[in-house]
């Protein structure tokens, strides 16, 4: 079986992604996986020349499977899960992708050790972590260290059930970010908004007149 159709078969996980949330409401922050629609739109939010991306809480694999059909290589693709069983998972689902699991708040270290800082950094951070339910100091040690792994224009793409910016604003002003809700769907359990950060001095953010 090929590794395609090997993942169509294992894909629908929502009882996998179930249990691990049973286990650990808070840690796993939803009940089950993200839609292909909203997985789509947080592809859409992507810079358009990307090469290298971070995934950030990896989960059942919904936005890794779409990261590869966007045109992610699997090399270029480093994707931390800190569930043991979900970690075990992705890594039978997605041959040849840097699969670690590990803490998002260690990304510092494990991107360095996986060759996503320095020379050859990620172009975006997508995350699926629950971030509003992190501490502020946690919300900002994992943001500064995704912005740390990426050059200037990098983007950090992230999805929020809640009403409002699931960054907090004194994370997002002492990190020097700007925030843009980019869109909301209904086809999600529960539906969901997109947020993208960029640094505020990125030129993929000026004002065209200031280009
Ligand atoms: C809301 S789920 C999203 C899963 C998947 N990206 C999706 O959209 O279906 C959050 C995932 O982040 C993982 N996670 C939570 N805290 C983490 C951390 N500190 N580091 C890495 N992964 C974490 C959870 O185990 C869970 O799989």
């Amino acid at each position: 079986m090929t590794p395609d159709s090997e993942r169509a078969r294992e894909l629908p996980t929502g009882w996998t992604f179930f249990r691990q949330w049973l286990k650990n409401p808070i840690r796993v922050a939803a009940i089950s996986p993200s839609s292909k629609q909203l997985a789509r739109q947080m592809m859409s939010q992507l810079p358009p020349t990307c090469r290298r991306i971070i995934e950030l809480g990896g989960g059942t694999g919904v936005f890794t499977e779409a990261l590869l059909g966007h045109g992610i290589a699997p090399a270029d693709l480093l994707v931390l899960e800190l569930n043991e069983e979900l970690h075990q998972h992705l890594v039978r689902l997605f041959p040849g992708v840097g699969v670690v699991c590990g803490d998002a708040g260690d990304l510092r270290r494990i991107a360095e050790s996986h060759g996503f800082a320095g020379e050859q950094p990620a172009d975006a951070v997508i995350s699926g972590l629950g971030l509003l339910s992190m501490p502020r100091s946690i919300q900002q040690g994992i943001i500064s260290a995704a912005f740390d792994c990426m050059p200037p224009e990098g983007r950090f793409v992230q999805f929020t059930y809640g009403p409002a910016n699931p960054v907090m604003r004194e994370v997002i002003e002492s990190l020097g970010l700007v925030a843009r809700r980019a869109s909301f769907t209904w086809w999600n359990v529960p539906p969901a908004t997109v947020y993208v950060y960029q640094r505020r001095t990125s030129r993929a953010i000026a004002p065209r007149s200031m280009r």
